[in-house]
């Protein structure tokens, strides 16, 4: 269940890769967005965004508490300057997990309309709506989620280059 500094455990494996499918669906929906237009398809992707999107925000809570807890305890990144940037790029990752879906919450919560993810009702409809949480989040949610998403570009093509070219352990402790 743990962590240690061998390889992650079965807690974070399955945070890691369950969000990572999910991460992949929202990105999917609006890719197809852009290519298709609006078509069956796409919102077979799109139709549970916003829902999906506050489910990521609680694992991503759920992932922060657990990392905390196996701080000490999880493979290290190697001390050399490639291992330092592997360890911030992991840090920021982190930090746009949390802020994308946040932003869009906030823009859901200031708008004034009912949220209610999968029928558990988070707020009800209000008559004020919230002018900064609005404009916080139409400036916001779009471009850093486009930013989150060439960082896991990248994440991707590092582990990848671990695999293939490295060969070394660091894709056999995630995967
Ligand atoms: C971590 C989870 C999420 C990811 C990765 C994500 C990703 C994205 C992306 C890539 C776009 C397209 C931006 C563009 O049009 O250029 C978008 C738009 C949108 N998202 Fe999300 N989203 C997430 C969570 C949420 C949540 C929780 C909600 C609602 C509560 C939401 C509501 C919207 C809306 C209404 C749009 C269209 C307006 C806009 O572009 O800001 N999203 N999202
Ligand atoms: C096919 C997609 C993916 C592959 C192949 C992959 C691969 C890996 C591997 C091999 C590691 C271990 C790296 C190490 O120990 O230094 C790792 C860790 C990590 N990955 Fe991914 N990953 C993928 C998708 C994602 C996505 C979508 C995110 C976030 C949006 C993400 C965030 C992280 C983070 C933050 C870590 C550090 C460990 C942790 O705190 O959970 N990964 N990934």
């Amino acid at each position: 269940m743990q962590d240690n500094h061998q390889r992650y455990g079965v807690v974070s494996r399955l945070l890691h890769w369950g969000m990572a499918a999910i991460f992949l669906w929202q990105f999917l929906g609006m890719v197809l967005l852009i290519i298709l237009g609006e078509t069956p398809l796409t919102y077979f992707f799109l139709g549970t965004h916003g829902p999906l999107g506050a489910v990521l925000f609680v694992l991503i809570a759920l992932r922060l508490g657990w990392y905390g807890r196996n701080a000490s305890n999880r493979p290290e990144q190697e001390a050399s300057c490639s291992g330092k940037l592997a360890g911030m790029g992991h840090k920021l990752l982190y930090v746009l997990m949390i802020i994308v879906p946040l932003l869009a919450l906030l823009r859901s919560y200031g708008s004034g309309r009912a949220f209610a993810p999968f029928g558990i009702p988070l707020w009800g409809a209000s008559e004020q709506k919230i002018e900064w949480m609005i404009a916080v989040g139409n400036a916001a949610h779009g471009i850093l989620a486009w930013a989150l998403l060439a960082m896991i570009a990248g994440h991707v093509g590092f582990a990848l280059w671990h695999k293939m070219v490295k060969r070394d352990q660091v894709w056999s402790r995630m995967v």
